[in-house]
């Protein structure tokens, strides 16, 4: 295990020890996914929603409009596949929905925009009762997740990139408005697994299920220059039956 892993491991370990509720009650779901994502009953690509992979087009109408449509299934026929497919897709913040597969296919990038001021602001957890790094509010993650059920996001290696610069910037400048922005956060959701991406240059922690329960992560690679701050790879927050088996992480954050 290079040390790099190690210390990401130990901080996802530190951050368990503190955050865990007591073992879940006899009864209480723990299995965890362990295979592939499961085949879903309709398959629709991001492009046939007016997405442009040109790295250019900002393709958030696209991926909400998208989302949208599959929520309008509820779940029908086994649910629904989001397919990006290779190219860069630039976009702002959209929410998943439940009995959804976001998959992002080999050479797909998801994109974040750097138009900080776009970004919409939602409460503060209630754990917290305010932002992690400011008062008030926080930036929604740029994939974000509330009270689904049944969510994969996944693919063959695909790339979810942050473009976190311009945020770490205004952290060091002292000039952020509010507490930052995860590349995804899933809140009270349950049977939601993360697998086979890699995970760039995050504005703040990468991935952050929160009040979920059964969430499997595996098999991802984390990215990040040592020096930009705070750019955890997975931190577990109020978490039932978790499963972590991060199997790459490169130059992990110096700071937590
Ligand atoms: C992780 O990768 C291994 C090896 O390719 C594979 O067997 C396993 O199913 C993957 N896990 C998930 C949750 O995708
Ligand atoms: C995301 O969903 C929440 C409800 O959970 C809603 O309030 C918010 O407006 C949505 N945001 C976007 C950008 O679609
Ligand atoms: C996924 O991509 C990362 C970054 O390029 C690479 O380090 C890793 O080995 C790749 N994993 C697989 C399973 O191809």
């Amino acid at each position: 295990m290079p040390p790099t892993l190690g210390l990401l491991l130990a901080a996802a370990a530190a951050v368990l020890l503190l955050l865990l509720p007591p073992p879940p009650s006899a009864g209480a779901q723990e299995t965890c996914w362990s295979g592939p994502a499961p085949r879903r009953g309709a398959w629709m690509s991001v492009a046939s929603f007016g997405a442009r992979g040109d790295g250019q087009t900002l393709n958030t109408g696209a991926f909400a409009r998208a989302v949208a449509r599959i929520a309008r299934r509820r779940g029908a026929r086994g649910g629904t596949l989001l397919y990006v497919p290779p190219g860069v897709w630039l976009t702002g913040p959209f929410n998943l929905t439940s009995h959804m597969t976001l998959f992002l296919a080999r050479g797909a990038i998801v994109r974040a925009t750097q138009d900080t001021s776009s970004w919409p602001l939602i409460d503060p957890l209630p754990s917290y009762g305010r932002g992690r790094e400011l008062p008030g509010g926080r930036y929604m993650s740029l994939i974000h997740g509330h009270g689904l059920q049944d969510v994969f996001i996944t693919g063959e290696n695909g790339t979810i990139d942050g473009q976190g610069g311009v945020w770490w910037d205004m952290w060091k400048k002292r000039t952020l408005p509010f507490t930052r922005p995860h590349l995804l956060e899933l809140m009270y959701s349950t049977d939601v697994v993360v697998s086979n991406l890699v995970f760039q240059d995050s504005p703040f922690w990468n991935i952050h299920p929160v009040y979920c329960s059964n969430v499997v992560i595996a098999n991802l690679t984390v990215l990040a220059p040592h020096d930009s701050p705070n750019t955890d790879g997975i931190d577990l927050g109020k978490i039932q039956a978790a499963t972590c088996a991060s199997r790459t992480a490169t130059s992990p954050p110096a700071t937590t």
